[in-house]
């Protein structure tokens, strides 16, 4: 395989998201044979079954973006101990109809960024749970809790030099996975 094409899917919507920043910051860790697009979930609609036998466009653009990718990379922030609903609307949507889940085989890794002191544990942990039922094999370990304060990014977006190290691990480990899954 020539390259390796991740799609990226940031569970928050806020204009200065701190999970949009660190997917791209992150993403510049990745080899120069990793392509990260973050796949848009915001325009999606609310998830409704009755749609399933016609699905809108921005659906079946998700879909296509998911099927082109060898891998997927979940950014999300934590909402009330769990997973923001848009991430969970969009994850739903891709999952349907019944016997063509989107998702279903692609290797994935898990990051979440919040301002709370469990960095987004319990919406990562939620998120497993969702992934496992779609046959999505997940990366377990390194975990990535990251706390979103002072000095998590530099001023031109990467990632700072107090994370740098464990991201950059985190990232070494993830393209192994996925690497590991496309073979
Ligand atoms: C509706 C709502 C619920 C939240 N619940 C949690 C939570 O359960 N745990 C947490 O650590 N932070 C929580 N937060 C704070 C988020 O960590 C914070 O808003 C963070 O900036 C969200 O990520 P983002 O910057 O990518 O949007 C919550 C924020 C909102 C708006």
């Amino acid at each position: 395989m020539s390259g390796y094409q991740i799609a990226a899917i940031v569970g928050s919507l806020r204009r200065d998201s701190f999970n949009r920043k660190l997917a791209t910051a992150v993403a510049r860790l990745g080899p120069a044979d990793f392509t990260f697009k973050q796949l848009q979930i915001g325009d999606l609609p609310l998830y409704n079954q009755d749609d399933d036998t016609n699905q809108a466009e921005t659906v079946k653009r998700l879909k296509a973006d998911i099927k082109a990718a060898q891998g997927l990379l979940f950014v999300t922030a934590e909402y009330n101990r769990s997973v923001p609903g848009v991430l969970k609307n969009a994850i739903d949507h891709a999952s349907r109809p019944y016997g063509q889940n989107a998702w279903a085989g692609k290797p994935a890794g898990v990051l979440g960024a919040s301002v709370g002191a469990i960095g987004t544990s319990m919406a990562q942990q939620h998120l497993r749970n969702i992934l496992a039922y779609l046959d999505v094999p997940t990366l377990g370990q390194p975990e990535a809790f990251i706390h979103a304060k002072d000095g998590l990014f530099d001023e031109a977006g990467n990632i700072g030099e107090g994370s740098r190290k464990f991201l950059q691990a985190w990232m070494d480990q993830y393209v192994a996975w996925v690497k590991k899954h496309a073979a």
